[in-house]
This record gives structure tokens, sequence and C-alpha cells, in this order.
């Protein structure tokens, strides 16, 4: 069983669609798939309400919830932490369970910020248990100086981000406003994106 967390205490940057969409990735490939949303608003959960997903979505209440995901949800493949939209102790309980944390971020340059306090954290929290981190730049559009400079910001952090970005496309807002992920849709392009970066993560931590 491996456990994957989606950080970024900054609203907005693409956590909750990233963590459907490779969730529903891993589901598709026959894995047994657990998500964990912890956001106080609970989008995901929301999301989930006709329950049709391929995989099985939990509230956590607190970050007590988090610290016992290895032990509640072991009979799972993989188990997918959807961040909360502040910097909480839920922050510190998920890089405490995770194998791999994927920060993901915009090309919007004040956005970054947030992201290097997630950065704090793990290397604060390194020195307990060393975990693996990734960027992941989400709604890219090009726009190469936007891009040049959160890739910038990206390297002075010493964190690698993933090959593979999320881009800027309609099919990710309407399929998750409708309930579903971007395989219930005929945008390849986004398919496609996400088997690649699924593959990314997958080999990663295998
Ligand atoms: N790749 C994308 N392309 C277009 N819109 C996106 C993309 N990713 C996220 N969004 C939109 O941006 C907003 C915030 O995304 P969300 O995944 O909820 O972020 P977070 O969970 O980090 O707050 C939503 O309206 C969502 O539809
Ligand atoms: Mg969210």
């Amino acid at each position: 069983m491996k456990v994957i967390a989606f950080l970024n205490p900054k609203g907005g940057s693409g956590k909750t669609t990233a963590t459907i969409n490779v969730s529903a990735c891993l589901a598709n490939a026959g894995k047994r798939v657990a998500v964990v949303d912890t956001d106080p608003q609970m989008s995901l959960t929301n999301w989930n309400s006709t329950e049709k997903a391929a995989f099985d979505v939990f509230t956590a209440a607190s970050e007590k919830d988090v610290y016992q995901v290895r032990k509640d949800l072991g009979d799972y493949d993989f188990v997918i932490i959807d961040g909360a939209g502040s910097l909480s102790v839920i922050t510190s309980a998920a890089i405490m369970v995770s194998d791999l944390i994927i920060i993901p971020v915009t090309p919007s340059p004040l956005d970054f910020s947030a992201a290097g306090t997630v950065v704090t954290v793990l290397e604060a929290q390194a020195y307990n248990r060393p975990v693996e981190a990734r960027f992941l730049i989400t709604r890219k559009i090009e726009q190469a100086t936007m891009l040049s400079v959160l890739k910038d910001s990206i390297a002075n952090t010493g964190i690698k981000a993933f090959k593979t970005a999320i881009a800027q496309r309609q099919s990710y807002v309407k399929s998750v406003f409708e309930g579903n992920s971007v395989f219930d849709t005929t945008d390849n392009a986004a398919k496609g994106e996400i088997q690649i970066l699924t593959r990314e993560i997958v080999d990663l931590i295998e």
C-alpha cells in the first residue's frame, strides 16, 4: 500500500482536480484506491455525492484520521490524500504518513509562496522521516514568461517537478462539476496527460 498526498495550502492550485483524475486513472487500471478528503469544505466528499466513482472516498474529520490511514485503509493499493486549503496540522500529518508528497502549483507567480510553506514543513520533518516530493505544474498555459518564472521558483527549492504537467482545460472543470473525471469525456489530450503523469507517479514509488 502506498500513500500519496496532494498538498498546497493555496486554494485553487488544482489539488482536488488532480486528486480526482489521478485516482480515477489508478482505479481504471484495476488498483484499489481510497481518497481521503481533508478539506473542511469537503469539496471531494460533495463531488462524490452520487457515489459513481471507481474509488472510495473517505472524509477526515481531523489530523487523527490522517495519522490512521495506514492502519484503517491498509487494504487499498493506493491512498490519495487531498490536502486542506490552509497550512494546518493536517499538512504535517499527511507528510508523516505519505510515501510521496505532490505539490500542485499554477503558473501564477503570486501563488508560489504558499507552496513554499509546504517545502518548509517537509524540510522540518525530513529529520524524522525523509519523504519523496515533487512539484506538479497544474492549469498550465502556454505563456513562456510565466512558466519560466515558475520553473525558476521550483528550481530554487531543490525539489524536482514532474515532467508531465496538467494543462488548463475546460474538460477538467466540466467533468469535476458533473461528478466525473476526464476519463468520462472525449478529451483525449487530458486523458493522455493524466495517464503519463500517473505512470510517472507510480514509477517513483513502486
Ligand atoms: N487543469 C485545469 N484546467 C482548468 N481548470 C482547472 C484545472 N485544475 C483546476 N481547475 C479549476 O480551478 C479551480 C480550483 O481547482 P481545485 O482542484 O478545486 O483546486 P484546490 O483543490 O487546490 O483548491 C476549480 O474551479 C477547478 O475547476
Ligand atoms: Mg480542493
